[in-house]
């Protein structure tokens, strides 16, 4: 009979992700049924006491112990960037499944490294790309496969935001910057839309704003190419005073545009266009062709529902644990993110230097 137990969960860092996202999600009554926060461990002692005070659960101030720890089967990994892959190696080594945070690595030989400890260790290492799983992501996939918009020949992926940031996601020394903190949440969906046997040719321009302190990358333009895909523009930038929808999708039938709570798209249907044959006359009335194009429009809302991913990946890797699934997310779906965010790097004297 499978194993329908709750997985017993360690959590490795109780800031904004640790608490505000994992937490925050273990706690939903229908991932509560399935995962319980056993132990947590944090450089802050308050921020271990409050989980304690909600959880019950053990604190350990060393992440060791937390790993030694005989009843945590998944260790949720939610500290700085730089330490993702040396927490997730660990967690591993101690005979841990392990679900870390984004970016995988800050460097592909990091990435690397990482997946040599799952492979050793036999043990499912995921990665928090929720965007795969976000209700908006997963209708943009829905509306594009319809073929209602034709051909797709070019998208653009932004989150572009005006804001003043000074915290360590602002510091190369711990793998900061919007690059490795968003941008490559809007990578890993441009890859997903790219789809899998895809390698883009790269070209990027990472840049330093004044909105931003520390002394990474606050601006971020990467194009992908591959042929025969849609040429994808991924812009993540805190000095976009007048910003883009997230989702902008041009295909040769149509287009959509919108965020995450809501998607819109037009379109016409190629069948009901009457035959036009190039003509090497000047037009008779010296139009520039006119035709009435019978437009078509839907809509899509999320409306109350919960518009982020992170219910789902939650679920769908209970199944993984419990029940055998294919795993949704797998490193070497995330390693493909992280050699664009080194080509990206490799091509910024930001990081060349
Ligand atoms: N998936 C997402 O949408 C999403 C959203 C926000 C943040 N993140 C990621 O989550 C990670 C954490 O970001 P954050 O914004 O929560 O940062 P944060 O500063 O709010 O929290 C980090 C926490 O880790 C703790 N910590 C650091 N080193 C530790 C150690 N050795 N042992 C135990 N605890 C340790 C810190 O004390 C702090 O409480 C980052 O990698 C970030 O990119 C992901």
């Amino acid at each position: 009979m499978a194993n329908e137990k709750p997985v017993s969960v360690g959590i490795i860092g109780l800031g904004r992700a640790g608490w505000g996202i994992h937490v925050a999600t273990i706690t939903q009554p229908v991932v509560a049924k399935k995962f319980r926060i056993v132990a947590v461990s944090d450089l802050i002692g308050a921020r271990m006491d409050e989980a304690k005070a909600a959880f019950g659960c053990r604190t350990y101030a060393n992440m060791d112990d937390l790993l030694a720890d005989k009843e945590v089967e998944l260790v949720v990994v939610a500290t700085f960037n730089n330490l993702h892959v040396p927490h997730s190696i660990a967690a591993l080594k101690a005979g841990k499944h392990v679900l870390c945070e984004k970016p995988m690595a800050t460097s592909l030989a990091d990435a690397d490294r990482a997946i040599q400890a799952a492979k050793e260790s036999g043990k499912i290492l995921t990665y928090d790309h929720q965007m795969r799983f976000e209700p908006a992501h997963c209708k943009v996939v829905e509306v594009i496969q319809s073929g209602k918009l034709g051909e797709i020949i070019l998208m653009h992926l932004s989150q572009h935001m005006f804001r003043r940031r000074w915290d360590w996601q602002t510091l190369k020394q711990v793998g900061g910057g919007e690059m490795n903190n968003n941008g490559t949440h809007l990578v890993d969906e441009a890859l997903q839309f790219l789809g899998e046997d895809v390698t883009p040719k790269v070209t990027s321009d990472l840049r330093r704003t004044p909105n931003c302190a520390g002394d990474a990358d606050d601006h971020v333009k990467i194009n992908l190419m591959a042929p025969g895909k849609p040429t994808i523009d991924v812009e993540v930038s805190n000095s976009m005073a007048m910003g883009a929808p997230h989702y902008q999708v041009f295909g040769t039938y149509g287009a959509l545009v919108g965020d995450m709570d809501k998607l819109t798209w037009r379109f016409i249907n190629p069948a009901s266009l009457d035959e036009r044959l190039p003509d090497p006359n000047p037009t008779p009335d010296r139009s520039y062709n006119r035709y009435d194009l019978p437009w078509q429009e839907e809509s899509w809302s999320a409306g109350n529902a919960d518009q982020s991913g992170y219910v789902p990946l939650y679920l769908s890797l209970y199944e993984t644990l419990r029940h055998g699934a294919p795993l949704a997310i797998t490193p070497e779906s995330v390693r493909r993110n992280i050699a664009v965010l080194e080509e990206c790097r490799r091509q910024s004297a930001l990081y060349s230097a």
